[in-house]
């Protein structure tokens, strides 16, 4: 730029301007590089993201995945104090046990006091409603000494009242 341009004494803005240029210019590229094709095919997301979902192997069935094998189980749950509660929470995924009506591999079964502490612990934050116990009082009031397994004493995970 000549000494004798109008722009002379404004060539540190005319530097900074160019530099916000480039800078744009750069984002847009990177942008473009950078962000996946499917990105806001249907949303403020990935698109191809729903089918990737979509093919993955279905691991849980529901309660009534388990009706075919365990029958008894089933009807006992469903007439308790845990009817809202999943067998596959307390155990696992039905895929890891049984495919297509065929065993595969043992089903995990959990006979300890951390696993109904899980969802029964005494929280403050819990609504007063849900059941909840602080465990050693509870079991001292109950007449039991606490142990790692100790609420099978009492309680039957399957109809626990
Ligand atoms: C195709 C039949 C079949 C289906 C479906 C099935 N099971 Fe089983 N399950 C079995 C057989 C057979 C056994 C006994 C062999 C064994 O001890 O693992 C068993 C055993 C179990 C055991 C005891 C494991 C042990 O170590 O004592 C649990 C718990 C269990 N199943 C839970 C479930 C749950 C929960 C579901 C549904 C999500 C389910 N099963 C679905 C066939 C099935
Ligand atoms: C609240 C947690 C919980 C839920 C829900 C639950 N189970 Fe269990 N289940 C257990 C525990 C803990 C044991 C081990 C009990 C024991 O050893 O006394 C067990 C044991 C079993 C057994 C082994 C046989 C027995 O009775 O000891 C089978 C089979 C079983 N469950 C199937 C099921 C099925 C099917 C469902 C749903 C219809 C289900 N369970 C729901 C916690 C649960
Ligand atoms: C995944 C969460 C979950 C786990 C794990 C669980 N429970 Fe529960 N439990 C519930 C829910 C939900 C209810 C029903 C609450 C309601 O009615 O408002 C319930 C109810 C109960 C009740 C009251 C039943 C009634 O008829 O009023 C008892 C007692 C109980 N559970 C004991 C246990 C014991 C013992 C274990 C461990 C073997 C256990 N729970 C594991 C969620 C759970
Ligand atoms: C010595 C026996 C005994 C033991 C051990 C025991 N309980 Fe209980 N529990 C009971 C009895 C009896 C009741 C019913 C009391 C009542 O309704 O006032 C009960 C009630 C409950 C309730 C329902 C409370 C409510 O407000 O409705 C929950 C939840 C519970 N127990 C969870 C547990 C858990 C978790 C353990 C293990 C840490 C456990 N219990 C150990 C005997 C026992």
């Amino acid at each position: 730029m000549r000494q004798d341009s109008p722009l002379w004494h404004a060539k540190h803005v005319v530097r900074a301007f160019l530099l916000l240029i480039i800078a744009v210019i750069a984002l847009v590229l990177l942008r473009s590089l950078l962000v996946p094709d499917s990105w806001g095919q249907f949303g403020w997301y990935r698109g191809d993201n729903i089918a990737e979902q979509r093919a993955k192997e279905q691991r849980h069935g529901g309660n009534i995945s388990c009706l075919e094998c365990h029958d008894q189980e089933y009807e006992t749950i469903a007439g308790a104090g845990h009817a809202n509660v999943k067998c596959e929470g307390c155990h696992a995924p039905v895929a890891l046990h049984a495919v297509d009506g065929e065993w595969v591999k043992e089903m995990p079964v959990r006979r300890e006091a951390e696993l109904c502490l899980n969802c029964h612990q005494w929280l403050d934050a819990r609504p007063r409603a849900f059941p909840q116990v602080r465990p050693r009082e509870h079991v001292e009031e109950q007449g039991g000494e606490f142990g790692p397994a100790v609420c099978f004493d009492c309680h039957d995970p399957h109809a626990p009242l």
